[in-house]
């Protein structure tokens, strides 16, 4: 009932569709959380650097008694460490904090075009090094706008395998998911309830009231039809579970466009926007 489906990347790799992300569950919270989480089936974690609980992911992982290829693990490098050396430095630091010798995937947290003289094409070839010595099994990019794409598109040879963006009914950021589309790069959705902030939406209440399922449900599994993946985030286990409960039904194609019809471009970012974005932790 609840087989999550694997999606075959650019570079041959899979990705479970659905995971749990592990943004702003504090460290000394992220072991439980991750525990339940894999209790209940998720097979794909997404963690970051800047999450600051790699270890507590790892260490779940670890009690879990789960095979480690059997867990799906992305992680992020922190907008601190885009100059190469610093980036090398940084992933040695993420296998070593979650306690393997690989990642499934790795990524570009954000471009930050304004910052390192907008150089993130050295920053993706030290990432195309972690992905050649086998230590990132697949290699991606987070925020990046086209004209980034473009980019790195023109002056480097891997295609990103995944794009992870600001994505939910309120900001459907389809030009970008349409270039991810065109040029073979997956869409990750991040925020995919827009953090709780699509759930009262009368359109999605009603659709969620026709099929007989939650608000959080109709939403994510309106993500699952459009094909992104997606990993939403609680540290409710009644959620969790009601979150990996996506696959015993279906919507309309009439009910997933009136949900994408929500979108208020711009105005329904809820996130900052990658053109601007300079956020480096101190
Ligand atoms: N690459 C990036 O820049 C970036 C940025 C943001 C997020 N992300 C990734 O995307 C993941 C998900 O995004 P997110 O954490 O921002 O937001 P989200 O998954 O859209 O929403 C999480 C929030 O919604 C609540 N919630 C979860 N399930 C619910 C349900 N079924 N009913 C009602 N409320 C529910 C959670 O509350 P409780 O926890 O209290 O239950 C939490 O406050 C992150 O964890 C991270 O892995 C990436």
């Amino acid at each position: 009932m609840n087989a999550v489906p694997n999606i075959t990347l650019n570079d041959g790799n899979t990705i479970p569709q659905l995971g749990f992300g592990v943004f702003q569950i504090e460290p000394e919270n992220t072991v439980e959380a991750v525990s339940e989480a894999l209790e209940i089936g998720y097979r794909h974690i997404d963690t970051a650097e800047m999450y600051g609980n790699e270890r507590e992911v790892g260490e779940a992982i670890r009690a879990s008694g789960l095979d480690r290829s059997n867990v799906y693990v992305t992680s992020k490098l922190s907008n601190a460490f885009h100059e190469p050396q610093d980036a090398r430095e940084a992933f040695d630091r993420t296998l070593s904090d979650l306690g393997f010798d690989y990642v499934d995937m790795f990524l570009i947290h954000w471009p930050l075009p304004t910052l390192y003289d907008g150089d993130f094409m050295s920053t993706w070839r030290a990432l195309e090094e972690f992905k050649r010595d086998g230590r990132a099994r697949s290699i991606g990019v987070s925020n990046f706008q086209i004209e980034h794409l473009d980019q790195l598109a023109a002056q480097t040879d891997t295609v990103p395998a995944v794009n992870q963006i600001e994505v939910h009914p309120y900001f459907t950021n389809e030009a970008v998911r349409e270039y991810g589309r065109e040029h073979g790069i997956l869409t990750e959705a991040w925020s995919p309830i827009a953090q709780g902030g699509v759930l009262e939406d009368s359109t999605i209440t009603r659709i969620a009231d026709k099929v007989g399922k939650t608000p959080a449900q109709v939403v994510l599994r309106w993500h699952i039809q459009r094909g992104d993946i997606i990993f939403p985030k609680s540290v409710t286990p009644s959620r969790m579970k009601e979150n990996f409960e996506l696959f015993d039904f279906e919507l309309e194609q009439g009910d997933v466009d009136e949900i994408s019809a929500l979108d208020r471009g711009e105005d329904g970012r809820t996130g900052p926007n990658p053109d601007t974005f300079a956020y480096v932790p101190g």
